[in-house]
């Protein structure tokens, strides 16, 4: 049998409209329903939510993080627990990220090589090397059902040579990646195309995956510091150079506008700790947009969140209760304001679905900017 049809984790495309893509990534460990939206469990936990919490928003698939996982508990420690989805309890798929990136923004002491990345701890200052055969090692002791090659991801405005010299080292770590991982049946390999903003690096990223051959396609090097038309015009030059059939994944991306502007581009998936992290902050996502239950005029506010929403935390409370909650720091105002976010960014990812599914998904990213821009005021 060849290599194809033993693969148990497929893709499946049932719907485009224009650019946007409606599939199913299939897994041992379930299904996973695109566009999608993966939240963010760095360590092991989406911070403030219970496993089931983040199951019951719609939330298919999960990230974890090989950087944070190797420093604590280790992914040894984490493999004698039975791997990470036994540790967590979450039973179904989750995807993890290689390391670089959170090396490069997190870890002291970088150096970078050929052979890999060498950094001290963020946590205690010891020292580890990453390399691309280690990422996959360790990937596969956390027991991840999608794995992500070791990549550079640099900053953005970059020089062209230097660029060049990163998508060129992605390149030849895609290919150590692809052969440590080994042709492994139950899981998935995902390249990243990495160039910057040039339309040549991109291309030239691209061609070069491909011919090693992933299961699917990531989109790295982006949201690092360029403007929102900067990374819709990367996105839309580089979709046509992926694959229609193997999932396309736009890495650490974004807010929700971000999102509608890449499903329409032709993304299929999305990680973002945007909507965790601004939950903890106070900031809530909704149909009518963005509020800030900081600010000083929700302190006398007796109206929920959105008393005609399906999520039955955002009618439960008061704006008034919420702000004192987010006002005296109280821990249950950011698992309130998780939840909300990451229910209202799935009910963002469902409704591209089922817009898609009825060809008229640039009428519903319409409709949806035009209600945010509206607000509730
Ligand atoms: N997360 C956000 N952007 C990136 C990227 O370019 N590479 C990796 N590995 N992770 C990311």
């Amino acid at each position: 049998m060849n290599d194809l049809s033993t693969k148990q984790v497929t893709f499946t495309l049932s719907a485009t409209d224009g650019m946007a893509r409606r599939g199913r990534i299939d897994t041992p460990r379930g299904d996973i329903q695109t566009p999608a939206f993966m939240p963010v469990g760095t360590a092991g936990t989406v911070k403030a939510m219970y496993p089931e919490q983040v199951r019951e928003t719609g939330a298919d698939i999960l990230l974890g993080n090989t950087y944070h996982l190797m420093l604590r508990p280790g992914a040894e420690r984490v493999a004698s627990q039975g791997g990470l989805h036994d540790f967590m309890d979450w039973q179904r798929p989750i995807l993890t990220d290689s390391g670089g990136f959170q090396v490069m923004s997190l870890a002291q002491l970088r150096k970078l090589t050929e052979k890999g990345v060498t950094f001290r701890s963020h946590i205690d200052g010891s020292s580890y090397e990453l390399t691309p055969e280690r990422s996959i090692e360790i990937q596969t002791l956390l027991d991840s059902d999608i794995i992500m090659q070791l990549d550079e991801c640099l900053k953005l405005p970059a020089e062209y040579k230097e660029m060049e010299r990163a998508m060129e080292l992605s390149l030849r770590w895609a290919d150590r990646s692809k052969t440590a991982f080994n042709n492994q049946r139950n899981r998935a390999l995902f390249g990243i195309v990495q160039g910057g903003d040039n339309a040549e690096l991109r291309a030239r990223s691209a061609q070069g995956l491909k011919s090693i051959g992933f299961d699917g396609y990531a989109v790295g090097g982006l949201a690092v510091g360029e403007p929102q038309e900067v990374m819709f015009k990367v996105i839309e030059e580089i979709t046509p150079e992926l694959p229609t059939d193997r999932p396309r994944y736009l890495m650490g991306v974004g807010k929700p506008d971000d999102i509608l502007g890449a499903i329409g581009r032709g993304i299929d998936m999305f990680d973002c700790v945007h909507p965790t992290r601004a939950g903890r902050h106070g900031h809530v996502y909704t149909r009518f947009g963005v509020i800030n239950l900081k600010n000083a005029r929700h302190r006398d506010d007796s109206r929920p969140i959105d008393e005609a929403s399906p999520n039955p935390n955002c009618r439960r409370w008061s704006r008034a209760y919420l702000h004192h909650l987010v006002k005296t720091e109280e821990i249950l105002g950011a698992m309130i304001l998780s939840q909300i976010n990451l229910a209202y960014y799935q009910e963002l990812v469902q409704g591209c679905r089922g817009a898609i599914e009825g060809g008229r998904f640039s009428d519903f990213a319409a409709e949806t900017r035009a209600a945010w821009a509206a607000g509730d005021l």
